[in-house]
């Protein structure tokens, strides 16, 4: 019998990072956090200087993709090609070239077996876009986690000025509102709610409130 998987799908900044993390280590699961590997995967592009419009070269770096992920003092840590570039995918400017690979149908199929292969006893936990729509289809529990445009922009600032990075949060807005498009409207696994996924807003709750409210749902189906 395949290991259990709860999927966390959702765009940036809805809080599904935190969320799953929290979750995985409450029920001792293993995480796959697989915007990272979209993320490793633009960065990889970006240092190769590949033409972010030049498909088939894209698809070739996702196919030949060193990535591995390290759990070290309880945080993720993402190496390509050995390097530690846990920080570098974070930035903004991956974040973007992250969401056009990630419109690649040959990029996505290129990652696609990699990303199940996380799926080990005792069960996995898996955030992203289309973790229950195509990844796992047939996770027992999946959630659809959003909040509003301007508190996942908030939440961000506040992330990067805990960094001491100042920016924006007009261009931060305008950064998520772009991807949340390029997200949503790609013909390649577009971001959005399995049909049978439980949808939660995140908008002024707390993070302990969505995960009880998660953790109810994997006491009943799981
Ligand atoms: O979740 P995160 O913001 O780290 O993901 C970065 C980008 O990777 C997203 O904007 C999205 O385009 C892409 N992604 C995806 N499918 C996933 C996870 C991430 O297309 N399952």
């Amino acid at each position: 019998k395949l290991p259990p998987v709860v999927t966390i799908d959702g765009p940036s900044g809805s809080g599904k990072g935190t969320i799953a993390k929290l979750l995985a280590d409450r029920l001792g699961f293993v995480l796959l956090d697989s915007g990272a590997l979209y993320r490793a995967a633009a960065l990889a592009a970006l240092e190769k200087e590949v033409d972010l419009a030049d498909e088939d070269s894209l698809t070739e770096v996702a196919r030949d993709l060193d990535v591995r992920f390290l759990i070290s003092d309880g945080c993720l840590q993402v190496l390509l090609e050995g390097r530690e570039v846990s920080h570098e995918i974070r930035m903004e400017r991956v974040s973007m070239a992250a969401s056009t690979v990630a419109a690649i149908p040959g990029v996505r199929a290129a990652l696609l077996q990699r990303q199940r292969d996380f799926r080990l006893q005792p069960g996995l936990v898996a955030d992203g876009r289309d973790m229950g729509t195509t990844v796992f289809p047939d996770a027992p529990v999946k959630v659809y986690l959003t909040a509003s445009a301007e508190e996942r922009a908030r939440r961000r600032e506040a992330q990067l000025r805990e960094k001491g990075v100042s920016v924006s949060l007009r261009d931060l807005l305008e950064d998520i509102r772009a991807r949340d498009a390029q997200d949503m409207n790609r013909k390649a696994s577009p971001l959005a709610p399995a049909k049978d996924a439980v949808e939660l807003d995140s908008t002024g709750v707390t993070i302990e409130e969505v995960l009880n409210e998660v953790l109810a749902l994997v006491q009943k189906r799981i």
